[in-house]
């Protein structure tokens, strides 16, 4: 092949070549050095004659260079387009937000509820998970053949190494006990919330799981009625869903208030329960040594997950714990 023909062929075969391993083969074509058309002119010059020598020499050594060079801009040509295409590089495209994670909608509706009790002066307090009897039942009236003592519903340890006479131990059924374990080492006026996790020995289904939060409120001082409790619970659904909501007051027992309340919210013409409350029980006072004949107080118990599914509309309950990030990330 003469160098003409070389150069020809050559800029035929590169506008051809897509890709940087075609590119290399092109390059090994012409300039490889065992084979390489051009290279085995440049070789072959030491056989010729110094005339041909003189004239072949400098027109195979240019072309080697131009080929060096067409194969540099090719190659820097290609680069960029695979770079553009992987990058998706079109700068009047809007940009693309990083992906950072995010807190789980059960810690962003705490965190809701924590601010607003915060910003009405209560304090935040928390208490263990592992509750002995008293404090999570005898303490709050709860007498001993009460059925949410029994089996069906405490999930009770066994392992006898952390028994304490007298006192068995369990999971806490309700956050409650923290109230106890506040009043025996706080003296009054005080108010404060506690946020937790409860479990329950039960079955699970759309609206109960075996774990969940609860938070617990507690006002003590020397005259506290329910009328402030109607102002705290009033202003806790303003900030909570953001508008003035329609609530009532219902009778309703539970051992350690009396009298005992549930508030219901209106809600698209229905009523739902959401907070269980009450104005404690003198038994309660007593059982930490508070003279019940000095002291008021309400105490109030709110489920974390119902308040989350009403207001972000999230129709079970089971989804919370699921670790589904198709549920997670909507939030
Ligand atoms: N501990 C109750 C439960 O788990 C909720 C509750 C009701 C808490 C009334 C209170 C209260 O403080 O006064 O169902």
């Amino acid at each position: 092949m003469d160098i003409d023909k070389i150069k020809k062929s050559f800029l035929e075969e590169i506008e051809k070549v897509k890709n940087i391993q075609g590119l290399e083969r092109l390059r090994i074509k012409y300039l490889g050095r065992q084979k390489g058309h051009l290279t085995q002119i440049l070789r072959s010059l030491k056989d010729r004659t110094v005339e041909e020598r003189q004239k072949v020499g400098p027109l195979a050594n240019a072309l080697r260079k131009e080929i060096e060079e067409l194969l540099d801009k090719k190659s820097t040509d290609l680069k960029a387009k695979t770079y553009n295409l992987k990058a998706n590089l079109d700068i009047t495209r809007p940009g693309l937000k990083p992906k950072t994670g995010h807190f789980h909608l059960l810690t962003q509706v705490e965190r809701q509820i924590r601010q607003i009790f915060t910003s009405m002066n209560f304090s935040v307090v928390e208490g263990p998970e592992i509750e002995d009897e008293f404090h999570n039942f005898d303490a709050l009236n709860i007498p001993k053949d009460h059925p949410a003592r029994d089996c069906w519903n405490t999930l009770w340890l066994k392992n006898p190494k952390f028994q304490i006479p007298n006192s068995k131990l369990l999971l806490r059924t309700h956050t409650s006990p923290v109230q106890i374990r506040y009043m025996e080492t706080h003296q009054p006026p005080f108010q404060i919330i506690v946020p937790g996790k409860v479990f329950r020995y039960e079955a699970t289904d759309a609206s109960h799981e075996t774990n969940f939060y609860q938070i617990e409120g507690l006002i003590v001082a020397e005259s506290v009625s329910l009328a402030n409790f109607k102002f705290v619970v009033e202003e806790f659904f303003k900030k909570f869903f953001g508008k003035n909501i329609e609530f009532r007051f219902r009778p309703s027992y539970f051992p350690f208030v009396e009298p005992g309340l549930e508030v219901d919210i209106k809600l698209k013409k229905e009523w739902l329960e959401v907070i269980g409350a009450g104005m404690v029980h003198p038994k309660v006072f007593k059982a930490v040594n508070y003279n019940p004949y000095e002291l008021t107080g309400f105490a109030f118990g709110l489920g974390l997950e119902r308040l989350a599914m009403i207001k972000y509309n999230v129709p079970d309950i089971r989804l919370f714990h699921s670790g589904d990030l198709r549920f997670i990330k909507q939030f």
